[in-house]
């Protein structure tokens, strides 16, 4: 796999997908800018080379519209104040707008396409929508391992008409240490699994069922397997229509010897707002207007214990 590192890039316009899904509060306000920061390395190394930078992300789940609450501004300006460097948004990510912004872009410009989901054709992995944002470049870079897995136009079709297309270095780093973890790892080999949706992790859960020890599982994803195990969870977010599948997951565990970890109590609120009160329950007696909103206290002792060296 190529990395930015291996071409010249110097004047070069790169056309860097990232991951900008980041969090918002109603105020459109940023509480996590964990994955902005995840790419400095690669967008500082691209300035370093004096490429022009075209950054694109989806944010959320538009479905195809234009909606300004999922607009990708406030990423730019928190990318802005993190680089200490003017960023422009760009209207769109395609169409002749763009295409002059860019063309009027100078070595060490960073331009931030809007959100790639505001156009049905992104998800749709079209081609000539493909073909539009792979004209904007002479190099396209991947730098966004977590969309990685979506046959989206900006991450599979895209490859197919960028001039030429590289790794950044996040998804480089990403790929090598899943590289190490899987080939000849030291064992017991644990993975530590959170996020809302089982749906998204399927593919991934069914494979470390083939390589690892045990399976910690923590984050909303939890509350699908809780509800395969016959436990009641409230209002907690839960995939319904994947509850049987995550207990056939459970099954197929056993079958491997392979120890499934999840939460025995949550931290709960009737709803997500900082001045909700919050309680802790057994997994067997979360109320009916309550959430699960996070691992109880018992939880995390449990997890930790599964994680200390030597017990297996
Ligand atoms: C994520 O948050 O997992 C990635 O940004 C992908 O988002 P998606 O699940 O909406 O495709």
């Amino acid at each position: 796999m190529k990395t930015i590192k291996d071409i010249a890039i110097a004047g070069k316009r790169l056309l860097i997908r990232v991951d900008f899904n980041v969090p918002l509060d109603k105020q459109q306000r940023i509480t996590d800018d964990s994955r902005i920061q995840a790419v400095l390395p690669t967008l500082k190394y691209a300035l370093g080379q004096k490429a022009k930078i075209i950054v694109a992300s989806h944010l959320g789940r538009p479905k195809g519209k234009v909606a300004p609450e999922f607009s990708l501004k406030p990423a730019a300006e928190r990318l802005s104040v993190l680089l200490n460097l003017p960023v422009q948004l760009a209207a769109d990510c395609v169409g002749e707008s763009v295409e002059a912004m860019v063309a009027a872009m100078k070595p060490g410009d960073i331009v931030v396409l809007e959100n790639l989901r505001f156009h049905p054709d992104e998800e749709k992995n079209a081609d000539a929508f493909a073909k539009s944002l792979a004209g904007l470049c002479d190099v396209y870079v991947n730098d966004a391992f977590a969309v990685s897995h979506r046959a989206n136009a900006s991450v599979e079709a895209i490859t197919r008409f960028a001039p030429l297309s590289v790794a950044g270095f996040l998804l480089k780093n990403e790929i090598d240490y899943f590289d190490k973890a899987m080939t000849n790892p030291e064992r017991p080999l644990v993975a530590v699994i959170g996020g809302a949706k089982v749906s998204s992790k399927l593919a991934a859960l069914e494979n470390m069922l083939l390589h690892v020890d045990k399976i910690i599982i923590g984050g909303a994803m939890a509350n699908t397997f809780l509800r395969a195990m016959g436990h009641s969870t409230g209002k907690s977010l839960v995939e319904t229509e994947l509850i049987e599948t995550a207990g056939s997951i459970l099954k197929k565990a056993s079958e491997k010897g392979v120890r499934i970890y999840l939460p025995v109590d949550g931290i709960t609120a009737c709803q997500v707002e900082p001045t909700a009160a919050s309680a802790v329950f057994p997994v067997q007696e979360i109320p009916g207007d309550q959430m699960i909103l996070n691992i109880g206290p018992a939880t995390s002792l449990l997890y930790a214990e599964a994680l200390q060296e030597g017990n297996f």
